[in-house]
């Protein structure tokens, strides 16, 4: 087993590279299904999930090489199966793309139920909608879903989303951009994901307009080409680098960002006492030197606070003067590090499952800790890099689907953690 070894307070300072954005990378590795020729991407960040999509890309017959650690150079000309098989997918949640761009290209697809984090009820349904407007037969049976556009044409139509998802936005892009006539998805996720995703398609020659506001519209195409994209940083990485910053009192400059998407994470740390500086590609945040300040969250689908940053903001949170409230409003179960944080004597109670109350306390004490999923076992490093002693944390499998050389980057900032072999 691996873990994390991690004795706290030290101060972080210094400067961080940001990676390319995960939940940006997954969707445009599935994406690079709907040409046939040869796609260079550029910031893929390597963890684990970007692992799993390659390895199953090659599964269903494309070339994937790896010119560097971040720049892969794609074909799927060579694609020869529209089931996804490889034991593995199961493990990601991202694994639902290939059914949008395999159904985009091939008109069909069979892909295994999705996996991924355990942060309560992650439906399909807008997903099954989406693929159903367009003219597509979907089956979702015990273990996979099934799409079909072989039996009716597909074709462009208006959808309302009755939920805003990520997931399925990006899905509907994937299947409609080379079905002919006008898509248009209403109450779209505006993340900056969504909008990336559609950017590499629009630079190898799709039609895609209105992705960043809840309208987006795809004039279908019949073909498109090749060419390089380089993957935008990743935001989450970056907010929770932000919030090591601040929960360690350091001074940490986070290089490698569009401070823009980073807005809703800037303007919580001022309110708890952090001192913000920003430029085109950087963000500086400096800790206070007295405690943290209480505050109430609410994580809200972009451009609100995120959801893959609440654990973080909680456990910074657990540390303030005062009592704070946090609540998550997108996923139903995402408190499960609650327990894990309590074994360092972080006062911290949940109400059914949404709703967080803090009352801060002036320290952590070092515990030992398991990682419960991707961004709540972030939560937890940062919540040792604070706390009085040494603490273990293992489940770091988690960790390393979403963050890429996390310790080595927490290392260079002057953190004093290191990933061992028990
Ligand atoms: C994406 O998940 C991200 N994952 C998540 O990041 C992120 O937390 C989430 O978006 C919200 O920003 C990837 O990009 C791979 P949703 P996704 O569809 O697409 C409900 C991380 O830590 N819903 O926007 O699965 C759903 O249950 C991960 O990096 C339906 O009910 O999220 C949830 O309550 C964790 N039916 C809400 O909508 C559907 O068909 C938002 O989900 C789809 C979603």
């Amino acid at each position: 087993m691996r873990i994390y070894r991690i004795r706290g307070g030290e101060p972080l300072k210094g400067k961080v590279d940001i990676s390319g954005a995960k939940n940006a990378a997954l969707p445009i590795l599935a994406a690079t299904i709907l040409t046939d020729e040869t796609i260079t991407l550029e910031n893929v960040p390597m963890v684990n999930d970007t692992l799993i999509m390659v390895e199953t890309l090659r599964n269903l017959g494309a070339t994937v090489d790896y010119i560097d650690d971040n720049t892969l150079s794609i074909n799927t000309s060579t694609i020869s199966k529209y089931r996804v098989d490889n034991p593995s997918i199961k493990k990601i949640r991202a694994s639902y793309y290939f059914a949008g761009a395999l159904l985009g290209r091939y008109r069909q697809a069979r892909v295994p139920l999705p996996g991924g984090c355990n942060i309560g009820g992650r439906g399909l349904d807008m997903h099954e909608k989406g693929f159903k407007s367009l003219g597509a037969e979907v089956k979702i049976t015990e273990s996979e879903i099934i799409v079909d556009g072989t039996k009716n044409d597909l074709v462009g139509t208006r959808m309302y989303m009755d939920k805003v998802s990520v997931g399925a936005t990006i899905n509907i892009i994937l299947a409609s951009v080379l079905t002919p006539g006008k898509t248009i998805i209403e109450g779209a996720a505006k993340e900056p994901h969504v909008v990336d995703v559609a950017n590499f398609i629009n630079g190898i020659g799709g039609h895609i307009t209105g992705a960043g506001t809840d309208k987006i519209r795809i004039n279908g195409v019949p073909k498109l080409r090749g060419g390089s994209y380089a993957v935008i940083p990743d935001q989450i990485e970056a907010g929770t680098f932000m919030m090591a910053a601040a929960i360690t009192h350091g001074d940490v400059v986070v290089n490698n960002v569009i401070p823009t998407h980073l807005d809703s994470i800037s303007s919580k740390l001022r309110e708890i006492g952090c001192k913000i500086e920003e430029a085109d590609d950087w963000v500086r945040v400096i800790g206070p030197e007295g405690r943290l300040r209480r505050t109430q969250v609410k994580t809200l689908p972009y451009p609100g606070f995120p959801t893959d940053m609440q654990p973080q903001i909680s456990v910074a949170l657990g540390l303030a003067d005062g009592c704070s409230t946090v609540v998550e409003s997108i996923f139903d179960n995402r408190f499960m590090y609650v327990n894990e944080l309590k074994k360092m004597g972080c006062n911290i109670v949940v109400d059914e499952c949404t709703t967080a109350y803090i009352d801060g306390v002036e320290y952590y004490q070092g515990a030992n800790m398991t990682s419960p999923d991707l961004r709540a076992g972030a939560a937890l490093v940062l919540a040792a890099l604070a706390a009085q002693g040494q603490s273990d944390i293992d489940g770091i499998e988690y960790i390393e689907r979403g963050y890429e050389n996390f310790d080595k980057k927490l290392r260079n900032l002057g953190a004093d953690i290191q990933k061992l072999e028990v």
